[in-house]
C-alpha cells in the first residue's frame, strides 16, 4: 500500500544546541548546566562532555548542504541560552547572535524551513546558581531571553517553541539523572509551574510583536502508559501515576485545560508539594498557542511485578536489561488523546521520533540501519492512518540528523541518519539518509 502525505508536509530533521554545536568555550559562549553536569563524576556515561560533539557551530554549512541534499524541508534546532546571554541575563553576546544569523539565512537561502526551540535543556549555569527554575524570578530572565531571540530572529524563524519537553526539568530537578542533578521532588514541581509561566508569559510577549509569517508553540513530549494486564490493580495504578502525575498530564491539563488535573492538585496536597502558584497564572499557561509539538518515541507496558524484579536485581547491584517493545500503534492513540481529551484545535507537528542505535565498534553495522528503517515506517504509518481519521498534523521531524551527544547516554547512544565520527567529524549517511530522502521526495512510501 502508498502511504501518501500531503504535498505541503513538512518532513523535517531535529536537534538540539547542547547536543550538535560545540564549541562550549568559543567566541563569549558562558557554561551551561549540561557543561557543568557532566563534569560530575559518574553522570555521564563513560565520563565523556558536551564540548565538540558535532562541532555544528563550526560545520553548519556542511549540515545544511546534507540537508538541501537529502529534500529536508525544516530543520529543528534550538537556541543556546549561555551562548545568547553568557551570564543568563544581562549582556548579550555578539558572536551568538551572529552565529544564529549565519546559521538560519543559510537555512533560508537553501529554502529549509527554520523551526526553533527557545530551551532545550540548557540553562546557563550562572541562572541556576541563582535557583534556576525553582526562582520565580525565572519568568522574567525567560522572557528577556525570549525578547532578544524574538526582536532578532522573530520573523525569520517561522516555528518557535518555548520549550522541549519540560519532563527534562522535572527529571533533572526530581530524580538527578539529569542536569543540574538535583534529587527533590517538591523543588521540581514548583520548576515545572515557574516553567509553565514562562512559556505563557513568552506567548503574550510573541503576540505583542505582531510578527507576520512566525508561529509559536511548545513541544511536549508524550511516551503514554497502559497497564500491562488491564484490570490489575497495581499496574493500572503504575500507569496512571506516570501519566498524569509525572508525565504529560502535568503540562497538557493546565495547556490545554486549564489549571492542574483534580488527581494531580490531590498528589501534590498529600505529599506537600504544592507549588506557590500566583493569581493569573493559570489564564496565562492556558495563553492560546499555534500549533503543538509532540515528540513521540514509544509506548510503555507497566507490568508491576517486572518493575519489583528490575529494583531487586538493581538493589543487588546487578544490571537490569529489558529491551522494550515497540508500539507504534501508540502513536494513533497518542494523537486520539490529543484531541478527543485535551481538546488540542491547533495544528499538530510530531517533533521528534527516532530509534537509538547502540555505539558499536562495528561502524559498517551502524551505517546499515534497517531496523531504524521499518521502524519510523510503522510510525509513519500509523500517523497515516492518524491523519486519514482528520487529525490535523502538518509535518514530521526525525531525530537526528546525525548521531551527537545523547544526555547522560553521552555518546553511547546513536540517533542519526548520519554516522557522526567524533574523531574527524565526518558525517557519514546510513542507510536511513537515503530513505529519508526517497520518503520526502516521493511524499510517503509503499510498504
Ligand atoms: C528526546 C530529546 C532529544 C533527544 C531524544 C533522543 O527526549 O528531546 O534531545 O535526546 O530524546
Amino acid at each position: 500500500m502508498k502511504y501518501e502525505f500531503p504535498e505541503d508536509f513538512l518532513w523535517g530533521t531535529a536537534t538540539a544546541a547542547a547536543q550538535v554545536e560545540g564549541a562550549a568555550f568559543e567566541d563569549g559562549r558562558g557554561p551551561s548546566i549540561w557543561d557543568v553536569f557532566s563534569r560530575i563524576p559518574g553522570k555521564i556515561a563513560n565520563g565523556t562532555v558536551p564540548d565538540v560533539t558535532c562541532d555544528q557551530y563550526h560545520l553548519f554549512e556542511k549540515d545544511i548542504e546534507i540537508m538541501k541534499n537529502m529534500g529536508i524541508k525544516s530543520y529543528r534546532f534550538s537556541f543556546s541560552w549561555s551562548r545568547i546571554l553568557p551570564e543568563g541575563t544581562g549582556e548579550v553576546n555578539p558572536a551568538g547572535i551572529a552565529y544564529y544569523k549565519r546559521m538560519i539565512a543559510c537555512l533560508k537561502k537553501n529554502g529549509i524551513v527554520p523551526n526553533a526551540t527557545m530551551y532545550h535543556w540548557d540553562l546557563p549555569y550562572a541562572l541556576q546558581i541563582q535557583g534556576g527554575f525553582g526562582n520565580r524570578e525565572v519568568v522574567q530572565w525567560f522572557t528577556n531571553y525570549a525578547n532578544i531571540l524574538l526582536d532578532n530572529f522573530g520573523e525569520d524563524v517561522e516555528l518557535w517553541a518555548t520549550f522541549n519537553e519540560p519532563i527534562a526539568v522535572y527529571v533533572g530537578h526530581a530524580y538527578g539523572f539529569f542536569a543540574p542533578g538535583l534529587k527533590n521532588e517538591k523543588y521540581a514541581r514548583q520548576c515545572l509551574h515557574n516553567l509553565l509561566v514562562c512559556h505563557g508569559e513568552t506567548v503574550k510577549l510573541f503576540r505583542k510583536k505582531n510578527l507576520e509569517h512566525a508561529k509559536i508553540g511548545i513541544v511536549v513530549d508524550v511516551w503514554p502508559h497502559y497497564p500491562a494486564r488491564p484490570g490489575n490493580v497495581e499496574d493500572e495504578e503504575i500507569a496512571f501515576y506516570n501519566n498524569e502525575i509525572a508525565g504529560y498530564g502535568i503540562f497538557l491539563h493546565p495547556l490545554f485545560l486549564h489549571g492542574y488535573s483534580e488527581e494531580l492538585l490531590a498528589y501534590m496536597k498529600e505529599k506537600d508539594m504544592t507549588p506557590q502558584i500566583c493569581e493569573g497564572d493559570f489564564d496565562t499557561i492556558h495563553e492560546r498557542i499555534d500549533f503543538y509539538g509532540l515528540n513521540f518515541y514509544n509506548g510503555i507496558y507497566d507490568d508491576a511485578d517486572e518493575i519489583k524484579r528490575k529494583e531487586e536485581i538493581e538493589k543487588a547491584g546487578g544490571n537490569y536489561q529489558n529491551k522494550p517493545e515497540a508500539h507504534p500503534e501508540a502513536l494513533y492513540q497518542v494523537l486520539h488523546m490529543l484531541v478527543e481529551k485535551y481538546k488540542v484545535d491547533v495544528p499538530i507537528y510530531i517533533t521528534e521520533n527516532g530509534l537509538p542505535q547502540d555505539d558499536s565498534p562495528d561502524v559498517e553495522k551502524l551505517l546499515d540501519d534497517q531496523e531504524r528503517i521499518d521502524c519510523l515506517e510503522q510510525i509513519l504509518t500509523w500517523l497515516h492512518k492518524a491523519m486519514a481519521d482528520g487529525i490535523l498534523v502538518k509535518g514530521y521531524y526525525v531525530w537526528s540528523l546525525l548521531d551527537n551527544f545523547e544526555w547522560s547516554g553521552g555518546y553511547t547512544f546513536r540517533f542519526g541518519m548520519h554516522y557522526t565520527d567524533y574523531e574527524t567529524l565526518e558525517r557519514i549517511p546510513k542507510k536511513s539518509a537515503g530513505w529519508y530522502r526517497d520518503v520526502i521526495k516521493d511524499h510517503g512510501f509503499t510498504r
